[in-house]
């Protein structure tokens, strides 16, 4: 069964992805002098393609002033999505099974615009479709965000994609049979150093990367009969044609060239001032698989920090992990940074207090000897890096300790961890603090789920006695620890650590409260 050549008879997995919410897509335009949506008085958020809708439903369980819709063409997909919404209580969240070409008519206009997963994957005349949307759908100074694989960090996978879709065509069954077998002849081919492999030993060794995947995420990823990798210049032209200007990317380090690239690329960049060729510069100096572009309709410039002020000063700034120094190192692919000073060092000191807004970080007698313009530079240089977190309100910092009783505070997380726990993927929990999702291992989910229903006394037992029960194997340096003893050991450890450090991080955020 295919939509326009999208295959809909093996269903996709459940994923939460950052870089979809609205905090995200509003700091990413604010840091290109690009006026974001507001979002303090509602917001229409759209996403296209949400497949299992894990991004729409934690994005609407964590800004609960924002209304979310789901398009997705699979109704196998929708019905997940109906359910979750409704174990979730979410009364700001609604999915449609539609083609894109056959949105209603009523639907109306979005502030945010999102499809991950889907442009790269689904035929022209789908991805006109979606043009379409953009060109009709976003209000003015809106805000789209287009996930696509990229070239030219796919030019030498593009054959393993043509093996297994060639391959896959020409066996029996579902689409996660067929792809199974056509993995299979991909591993014989690798290993039997075929020509293309022993030409592209990087691609020989992605052949385990794949090996390590959800099936159902691979059937999803390469069986597509119009699968397709973009250059950024082709996909900026395209959105150029439906009226929607480049904006800058994500994740955030994307923005800065200078933290992509090697320094012997410097003067290419510095003698560039057009951003659309730099961004090209950049795929070809750091061999781009992937990209996450934002694009917005009619853009409204900030050029100064106090216009950026008047118009995201609702966003806080906090320390992305306690306890982070300076001199910081931190290698995001291709060069190494470090990040030290006087500067940083105070930046440092006043966020570890709790999360500040811009003006409070500008106003601030610690830093008072630096201009507002290069202050701002060095927090979006932080986030960059990773030393600071952008929320859509104030965190405080995590306290010493957690509560001896919590309660799980949203009906939607407490949903997440029921069906999530011990499920063998990381999950996300949402934080109306920070407008978003907070990734929690399925190990540590068990821990939360049993601490919140029934307390702490005896919850290693308990979790134990999940686990036995799950058939989701511990392990331990990649080895399975079957050893009785040893287990007990592992998972009392485990619920020690996660109450320590974990649990005190999750009430920070206010995803738990005390009992
Ligand atoms: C790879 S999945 C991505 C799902 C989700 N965005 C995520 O990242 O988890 C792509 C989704 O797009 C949907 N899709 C493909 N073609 C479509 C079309 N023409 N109209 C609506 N949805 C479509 C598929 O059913 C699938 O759920």
């Amino acid at each position: 069964m295919t939509a326009e050549g999208y295959i809909t008879d093996v269903a996709y997995i459940p994923g939460f992805y950052p870089n979809m919410s609205p905090v995200a897509m509003r700091y990413v335009a604010s840091l290109n002098r690009v006026a974001p949506p507001p979002m303090a008085d509602g917001f229409r958020y759209l996403e296209l393609g949400c497949g299992l809708g894990r991004s729409l439903t934690t994005l609407a369980a964590a800004n609960p002033k924002g209304r979310f819709v789901g398009v997705d063409v699979n109704p196998a997909h929708t019905k997940v999505v109906e359910e979750e919404i409704a174990a979730g209580d979410l009364s700001n969240a609604s999915v449609i099974t539609a083609d894109f070409s056959t949105l209603p008519d009523d639907i109306g206009e979005f502030d945010f615009i999102a499809l991950h997963g889907v442009f790269s994957w689904v035929s022209p005349e789908v991805r006109e479709a979606v043009l379409q949307i953009a060109k009709s759908r976003l209000k003015a100074g809106g805000l789209l965000l287009v996930s696509y694989n990229a070239m030219p960090g796919w030019a030498h996978l593009q054959p393993i994609r043509g093996i297994l879709r060639q391959y896959a065509a020409l066996r029996a069954g579902d689409s996660v049979q067929k792809v199974r077998e056509a993995l299979g002849y991909l591993v014989y081919m690798r290993d039997k150093h075929g020509k293309y492999f022993e030409d592209n030993p990087r691609a020989a060794a992605y052949v385990d990367g794949i090996l390590k995947q959800d099936i159902r995420y691979v059937a999803h990823e390469y069986l597509n009969e119009h699968w397709t990798a973009f250059y950024f210049a082709e996909v900026a032209g395209l959105f150029r044609e439906a009226g929607l200007a480049f904006v800058g990317s994500l994740p955030v380090h994307t923005n800065f060239w200078d933290l992509c690239v090697r320094p012997e690329f410097q003067e290419l960049f510095r003698t560039t001032n057009d951003r659309l060729v730099t961004e090209s510069h950049k795929d070809f100096c750091a061999n781009t698989a992937f990209r996450w572009d934002l694009y917005a309709k009619a853009p409204r410039l900030m050029p100064t920090v106090n216009d950026r002020l008047r118009e995201i000063d609702d966003l806080h700034f906090r320390l992305a992990r306690p306890g982070i120094t300076v001199p910081y190192q931190v290698n995001l692919g291709v060069v190494t940074s470090t990040v030290q000073g006087p500067l940083y060092q105070s930046l440092l000191g006043m966020l570890a207090q709790g999360s500040m807004r811009l003006s409070e970080i500008l106003a601030s007698p610690q830093v008072s000897g630096t201009a507002p313009a290069d202050l701002a530079k060095a927090v979006d240089a932080g986030v960059a890096m990773g030393l600071f977190d952008v929320t859509a309100g104030p965190v405080r910092p995590a306290a010493a300790r957690a509560p001896e009783a919590v309660r799980v505070v949203l009906p939607f997380n407490a949903a997440i961890l029921r069906t999530d726990s011990l499920g063998g993927r990381p999950l996300a929990l949402a934080s109306t603090s920070s407008g978003t999702g907070h990734a929690l291992g399925d190990f540590d989910a068990a821990i939360l789920d049993e601490l919140a229903t029934r307390g702490r006394h005896g919850v290693a037992e308990r979790v134990e006695t999940r686990l036995a029960g799950s058939g989701r194997s511990l392990q331990q340096n990649g080895q399975a620890v079957t050893d009785a003893a040893a287990r007990r050991q592992l998972v009392s450890d485990a619920c020690d650590a996660f109450i320590m450090t974990g649990l005190p991080q999750l009430e920070a955020l206010g995803i738990v409260t005390k009992a």
